[in-house]
């Protein structure tokens, strides 16, 4: 059941608790926004703590980021504009999550995309995680740096700042910043140990199989990495910059097609 404005504004303070415990922020940073419709959007408000909102904190902006409520001192986040261009480039995203969590940070910072492929789960839920050129905050330069990889992933690094995630609704988004960062911790760790050791190129395919069949939504390499559409193994082969193909209608179709397929076999 959809959930009402009072709901989501209660969940986004939820998911602020949940992010500030886990250490993915430090004091005030981070953000994350809401669609509501295609005017209306929930955002957090800045310079505060996320990890101890309440609902009356949230505010709501139009889809050019212009304030339509916000209550008291609040104002909506200082990143509003880079959670817009997410909206208004990928219709299909209903929440974007803003953090700094540690070990995606580190290799923002170092400038390393995660692309080695190292454990199931990352590469059906992410594929890879490039980084997106740095800008300083607030200014249109985030928002322009990660515009050209919006067609094509559903997160990216930000160089020497943090890590950004979109999805069809809040959780969605959340959990993929959860992902993210685990992925990066085990990508740190393992290299401690003396280096990962890589899924082959047949692995990697036979994953993002599992992918296209589960009918998962969202943009990801396994449907859309021209490396996959030349028959090659899939993105983990282009380091992660991969920006060079255009989103195939094909691709659009095949995906809807087997979501048909697989909700027609689930009864649904
Ligand atoms: P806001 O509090 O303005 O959302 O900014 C926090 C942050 O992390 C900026 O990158």
């Amino acid at each position: 059941m959809a959930m009402n404005e009072f709901e989501i504004k209660k969940l986004m303070c939820d998911i602020g608790r949940r992010v500030y415990d886990r250490g993915m922020v430090a004091a005030n940073d981070g953000n994350f926004s809401v669609k509501l419709n295609d005017n209306e959007f929930l955002c957090t408000p800045t310079g505060v703590s996320k990890g101890f909102m309440t609902p009356e904190y949230i505010c709501k902006v139009d889809a050019k980021g212009n304030v339509i409520q916000a209550n008291g001192k609040f104002r909506p986040s200082s990143e509003i504009k880079m959670h817009m261009r997410v909206y208004e480039k990928r219709p299909d995203v209903g929440a974007v999550v803003h953090a700094h969590p540690s070990y995606a940070t580190s290799f923002a910072i170092a400038g390393i995309p995660l692309t080695q492929p190292i454990m199931p789960e990352a590469v059906i839920a992410l594929g890879c995680v490039p980084i997106a050129k740095y800008g300083t905050p607030s200014t249109m330069e985030i928002p322009d740096a990660v515009e050209e990889y919006l067609p094509y992933f559903d997160q990216v690094l930000l160089e020497s700042h943090g890590a950004l995630t979109w999805g069809p609704d809040l959780l969605n988004a959340y959990y993929k910043m959860e992902s993210l960062e685990f992925y990066a911790e085990l990508l740190y760790k393992s290299r401690q140990l003396g280096g990962p050791k890589e899924f082959t190129p047949d692995q990697v395919e036979r994953l993002y199989e599992i992918r296209r069949q589960m009918g998962i939504p969202g943009k990801h390499p396994a449907n859309l990495c021209p490396n996959a559409k030349a028959g090659k193994p899939s993105c983990h082969s282009c380091g992660g910059s991969c920006t060079c193909g255009g989103e195939g209608k094909a691709d659009a179709e095949l995906v809807s097609s087997i979501t048909k397929k697989v909700m027609e076999q689930l009864g649904l």
